[in-house]
This record gives structure tokens, C-alpha cells and sequence, in this order.
């Protein structure tokens, strides 16, 4: 969270996802004038980790400046659903700490057959 670029909202969010080797991939927001460009903490965190060739999945924390829990926006939990489906969810808040897996957040995801 303390590297996010967030200007325009200023909203903060960090993200640590941790895979099956013991692995932590860490994320922030990066924002962008042309606003649509804009990259959620959890997306850095998973493609970085992808583009690593990590590939299997078990935990993934956020966190965010606001002090309220901060749930993955819906283009992520499709992302999250693809790529990490086993994952526990952990948000962090100033009231504690909640945890939620993928189908929950995401029960219906678009899925294609291939
Ligand atoms: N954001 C995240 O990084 N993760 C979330 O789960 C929700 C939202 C970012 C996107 C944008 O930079 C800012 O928070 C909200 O406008």
C-alpha cells in the first residue's frame, strides 16, 4: 500500500498473495490520468506473480487506506476465479479480519469452454 498511486482517488490498497512454494507476490493501485488504465492492487499482485510462472495459489491479503474492508472489485474476483481458484481471501480492516474463498465472493463466474 505505500507504493499505490493513487492521485485521483486517493484511495490507497495494498495486496499480498501467497503461493503454494511459500512465494509472496505484493500489489498496490496504480492509477493513470486516463482513468480506465487504472490497475487494482490485487491484479498487480497476481500477474506479477503469473508472469513469474507461479501457478497454484492459497492465500491472498488486501488491505486498504481507508481502514474499511476492501473488497476485490468484480473484474478482479474474474481474474482471481481464473488464476487462483483455491484461494482464501483475507481483508483487513481497523475492526479485524475477515475471510472469504473465491466462490463465494464470485459464484457465477463467465466461464468458456476451450
Ligand atoms: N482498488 C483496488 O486496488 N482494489 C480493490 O479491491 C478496489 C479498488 C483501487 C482502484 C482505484 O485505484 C481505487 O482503488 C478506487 O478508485
Amino acid at each position: 500500500m505505500v507504493f499505490a498511486r493513487a492521485p485521483y482517488s486517493g484511495f490507497k490498497v495494498g495486496a499480498a498473495l501467497l503461493d503454494s512454494d511459500g512465494n509472496i507476490y505484493t500489489g498496490c493501485n496504480i492509477e493513470n490520468p486516463s482513468l480506465m488504465l487504472s490497475t487494482c492492487a490485487e491484479r498487480v499482485a497476481l500477474l506479477k506473480a503469473l508472469s513469474e510462472g507461479a501457478s497454484e495459489f492459497k492465500a491472498l491479503a488486501i488491505v486498504a487506506s481507508d481502514g474499511r474492508y476492501c473488497f476485490p472489485c468484480g473484474s478482479c474476483r474474474q481474474l482471481l476465479k481464473e488464476f487462483a481458484p483455491a484461494l482464501v481471501v483475507y481483508l483487513k480492516s481497523e475492526e479485524g479480519i475477515q475471510k472469504y474463498g473465491v466462490d463465494e465472493l464470485f459464484p457465477h463466474p463467465f466461464e468458456k469452454e476451450t
